[in-house]
């Protein structure tokens, strides 16, 4: 195994299939666990907004008997007074035993991973990856379905800015079998870099489609993402395509009765709070297995 996860191409099938089968005993017998992390501390270096990733870290850390040290606000750093990510990195590597670090400039956690010798965990790198939600999804599916090969996967939303969609096509396209439904709106399609050197070049069965109600009816998981404000240059843009896409239980009428609706929340207008009580919404769930999964990286990466 590397020593950091900046990419989930950083992880062989294999990999990604051990660290699901330690999450799952993880479920099924936690006390086996709860002193694993004795002594051993996380640092979370969060340069931008954050619920579930940096909670779900910490929760995993405390819950490997660990603790947990870091900002959630790169404003209450020393960053604010221009401290670059290495020189921060380097930092609490003498604090720390691993980091976890979200930052909003694309190749942020390679240049600290590059700067340190402990483990370096990418939480979300700008517009390009999200390697442990990737591992959230993988696990969600995995769950629910009982297989990550042989389906038909939806991605709709922000396919352009959406990092979560970005390393979960980079990984789903590496099983059996796997077709995949890119559904946006034109200016927000996946980038051409997914779509080349991802999905053409492995011959990864795909459509681009700007319709969610005609593609519903075929899929066997529904991945629902938010439009990315927070990448858009211009607010007009935003305000324009904000509510593309929104996922109603009328909708839902026409999808397969054991479909999976995932999304990596924060939720906006997506999915109306109605569809919440279908039995096909998965979302909440996907972010408690996200917590099983990172406890099952941090002791892969910790060498435990
Ligand atoms: C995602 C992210 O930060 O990329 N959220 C998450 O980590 N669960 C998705 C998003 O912000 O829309």
């Amino acid at each position: 195994m590397k020593k950091d996860l900046i990419d989930i191409f950083d992880l062989s099938n294999q990999e990604i299939d051990e660290l699901i089968s330690v999450a799952t005993d993880i479920v099924e017998n936690p006390a086996n666990y709860a002193e694993k992390c004795k002594g051993k501390k996380l640092a979370v270096l969060f340069y931008e907004p954050s619920t579930r990733t940096r909670l779900s870290f910490e929760s995993a850390m405390y819950e490997l008997g660990g603790n947990v040290l870091g900002f959630s606000e790169a404003g209450s750093s020393s960053v604010s007074k221009g401290e670059s990510v290495s020189d921060t990195a380097k930092t609490l590597e003498c604090f720390s035993d691993i980091i976890a670090m979200r930052h909003p400039k694309e190749g942020a956690p390679l240049v600290a991973a590059g700067s340190v010798g402990i483990p370096v965990i990418n939480g979300g790198d700008g517009g390009h990856n999200h390697p442990t939600q990737t591992l959230t999804d993988l696990f969600t599916i995995k769950r629910e379905k009982g297989r990550l090969d042989n389906m038909t996967i939806a991605c709709c939303g922000d396919l352009k800015f959406g990092r979560t969609v970005h390393s979960l096509i980079s990984a789903m396209s590496r099983y059996e079998n796997v077709k995949f439904v890119l559904i946006s709106p034109e200016e927000l399609r996946i980038p051409e870099h997914i779509r080349n050197e991802v999905l053409i070049k492995n011959n990864i069965p795909f459509e681009e489609v700007t319709s969610l109600d005609e593609a519903l009816p075929k899929l066997d998981v529904l991945y629902m993402t938010r439009v990315q404000k927070e990448r858009f240059f211009n607010e007009e843009d935003y305000i324009r395509l904000k509510d593309s896409y929104i996922l109603t239980p009328d909708k839902l009428l026409n999808a397969k009765e054991d479909l999976s609706i995932l999304h990596p929340l924060p939720r906006v207008n997506e999915i109306s709070v109605q569809v919440d009580k279908d039995k096909r919404a998965t979302y909440f769930r996907q972010v408690k297995n996200g917590k099983f999964i990172r406890m099952a990286l941090i002791l892969r990466l910790l060498g435990l």
